[in-house]
């Protein structure tokens, strides 16, 4: 079998595992790893290189996580000294060293040791270099043999890919932005909003606080045309950089229109007169950090829930990310138009978020 480890949003593990069952049938004992957040493993057969390699693109088009790593080892260390981490992470086999062009070593490092990240790469590195006389290169590397340490728990494996799958920057799920805007929300977190809708072929979809478009965006990566999609702002730089992002993702069966998320049956009436009222409101509505004062946010909440029961379908929904949590959930049991069916806390950029799914009652 191999083992693969994926990393993720905090708190949001459940959901990560819910979408690697429901795409890679090949998974088995899916569960967070090692009781750690931010990170899922799961075991997958171990076949020929073709088959593998089909498994593991299937991984990396997976939408809610970060980056993967392929798990050789991982042991506690007993003693928070180089040498004996050097030794026991030389003690897993690790033969795809043997024959590789070139590799390239990394480190991840939480809690207090007696050595730094860095003395971790360059002594398991060499040690890597003496036992197998692999070829470094830091650009061109086929393997980039990774080891974590949290606390004296130790992880070591091959890294499959950074980041990027988070920003949609790699070579799958890709999508083409120029225009961020500064508190854009992250397309896993996108990703998930759209999931917990329950966002289907045939529904109409709107985020009546787009920013930069990353929720629009997702969606339309995800089902394309076979939903109807509207974005609105009521900024026109967010506007215009929204459209650009749809532009060069060719995206224009995606409408924009500038509106009050205060005031949607005012607002979009027209759209609503044209096209039916919307199935699924899905948007990370703005904190007020830096604008507002926690009472302007309990107005905004307000009007916007109110006004958003007056253009939603009868099914409809609302799936809301904010950090103002306690005014949120209050605003919905005062106006007694929705119930809240789920709720989870994650966090992004060192802020706790929540999302809200509520229905209409
Ligand atoms: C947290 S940001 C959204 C970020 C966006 N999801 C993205 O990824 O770029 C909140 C957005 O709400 C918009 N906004 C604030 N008040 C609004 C209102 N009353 N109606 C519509 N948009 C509003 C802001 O202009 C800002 O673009």
């Amino acid at each position: 079998m191999k083992k693969y480890l994926v990393t993720c949003d905090y708190n949001l593990e459940d959901l990560v595992i819910e979408e690697i069952k429901l795409k890679i049938s090949e998974a088995t004992e899916i569960k967070q790893f090692e009781n750690f957040s931010h990170r899922v493993a799961f075991l997958v057969p171990n076949l020929d290189k073709e088959k593998n390699n089909a498994i593991l693109q299937k991984i990396i088009a997976l939408r809610s996580i970060h980056s993967i790593i392929e798990l050789k080892g991982s042991f506690y260390l007993d003693n928070s000294t180089l040498e004996t981490l050097k030794a026991k992470v030389m003690e897993i086999d690790l033969p795809e060293l043997k024959t590789a062009k070139s590799f390239r070593a990394s480190a991840q490092r939480y809690g207090t040791h007696n050595f730094t990240s860095m003395e971790m790469v360059k002594h398991i590195g060499h040690t890597v270099i003496l036992r197998y006389q692999t070829p470094v290169s830091l650009t061109e590397y086929e393997y980039n043999l990774r080891v974590d340490v949290i606390g004296n728990f130790v992880f070591v494996g091959y890294q499959i890919t950074d980041d990027t799958l988070a920003h949609r920057q790699g070579k799958y799920n890709k999508i083409e932005r120029n225009f961020h805007h500064r508190a854009a929300t992250k397309h896993t977190l996108a990703y998930h909003l759209l999931t917990l809708a329950g966002l289907k072929e045939g529904d109409s979809l709107l985020d009546c606080t787009c920013g930069g478009g990353t929720i629009v965006l997702e969606a339309a990566s995800m089902l394309g045309n076979k939903i109807k999609i509207l974005a609105g702002d009521m900024h026109l730089p967010a506007l215009e950089g929204t459209k650009e992002n749809l532009k060069l993702n060719n995206f224009d069966f995606v409408e924009v229109k500038e509106l009050n998320a205060r005031h949607l049956d005012e607002t979009i009436q027209d759209y609503v007169e044209k096209n039916g009222k919307i199935d699924k409101i899905v948007c990370n509505l703005p904190f007020g950090i830096q604008s507002a004062k926690q009472v302007n946010m309990r107005g905004l909440y307000d009007q916007f829930l109110t006004s958003a029961d007056k253009i939603l379908s009868k099914n409809g929904k609302v799936v809301a990310l904010t950090m103002r949590q306690g005014v949120f959930r209050e605003v919905v049991f005062m106006i007694k138009k929705y119930k809240i069916t789920k709720e989870y806390v994650t966090e992004a950029g060192g802020l706790y978020l929540h999302i809200f799914v509520l229905e209409k009652l």
